[in-house]
């Protein structure tokens, strides 16, 4: 079992794929990307992902041709050259190898890379106690809809919740909350989950998607609409979601403890959904 990429056609050993200086994905952060969760050898929602990344490319006048049916082969294949059962799949497209120059090349074709890594054991204990965060000021572009690799104001603001000992950073503006550095938030209050709309302040998360679905189909009353960084303070409970992260309960924001303080009947019903809906991805692929 190793770590696997794929570049421009070929795959190869992670540690053997090299791009050039030139690649505007470093020069500029010119590219869109993706993360897949593959669970017993299969990619989670792969459709979904590769929806988003066709979207995120076109939003940047990306010419990102290759059909679904092609991804889905050259992720297939990643996965199990990798050997890894329980992995994750990160894609990137950049606009390509040129000198450097603000304006868009003429003639240079797309990077893509696709790296297959092993994804670490799921870490009970924060499950069991939830997760602490702090808020921070959300300085992005007005396109975090898009899946840009510029993620500048993203990691500055983890890395500062990782300072404070705490687990993700949450993006506030104008006394609104609207998703982590990495995750979408949602807040239950009086038995009902809201969570900001889809638009160009947040990413349309495609864990977020899955858990409204189960949520209408629970019987929890949903409501997409901004949340106030107030209204989250008096919530009964506080989720991330996230493809890695898949739904995680938060009991800590900044120094306010949220509901009781542990992970709250919402959080377990949802994610005792959510790993039901994967074993029986598990089932399946034993029975095909
Ligand atoms: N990030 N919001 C932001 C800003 C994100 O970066 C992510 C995921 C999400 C959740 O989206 P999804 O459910 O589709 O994973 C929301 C990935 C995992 C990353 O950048 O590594």
């Amino acid at each position: 079992m190793s770590d696997i990429a794929y570049l421009n056609g070929e795959f190869m050993k992670l540690a053997e794929a090299t791009v050039s200086v030139e690649d505007r994905g470093f020069q500029f952060g010119d590219g869109v990307y993706e993360v897949i969760r593959v669970y017993d050898m299969t990619p989670h929602l792969l459709r979904e992902h590769i929806d988003r990344l066709k979207f995120s490319a076109t939003s940047i006048h990306l010419d990102e041709w290759l059909s679904y049916d092609e991804w889905e082969k050259i992720v297939q294949e990643g996965i199990s050259q990798s050997g890894y059962a329980e992995a994750k799949v990160y894609i990137q497209l950049t606009r390509g190898v040129a000198p450097r120059d603000h304006r868009f090349p003429c003639t240079t074709s797309l990077t893509r890379v696709m790296t297959v890594r092993e994804v670490e054991p799921d870490d009970l204990q924060l499950r069991k106690t939830g997760v602490s965060v702090i808020t921070a000021q959300d300085i992005r572009w007005n396109r975090c809809d898009i899946k840009s690799l510029n993620l500048l104001p993203n990691i500055l603001a983890k890395q500062q919740a990782i300072q404070a000992g705490m687990f993700e950073a949450l993006f506030v503006r104008e006394g609104f909350v609207f998703e982590g550095s990495s995750s979408t938030v949602m807040v239950v209050s009086n038995g009902v989950l809201y969570t900001p709309a889809e638009g160009p302040r947040i990413l349309s998360g495609i864990t977020r998607d899955w858990v409204l679905s189960v949520a209408r189909a629970s019987e929890i009353k949903v409501v997409e609409e901004p949340v106030s960084v107030e209204m989250m303070l008096d919530a009964q409970e506080v989720l991330l979601t996230g493809t890695i992260i898949e739904i995680m309960p938060v009991v800590k924001v900044d120094e306010y403890c949220i509901g009781d303080g542990k992970p709250g009947k919402i959080y377990h019903r949802l994610y005792q959904k959510f790993l039901s809906s994967i074993s029986e991805l598990r089932y399946r692929h034993v029975c095909t």
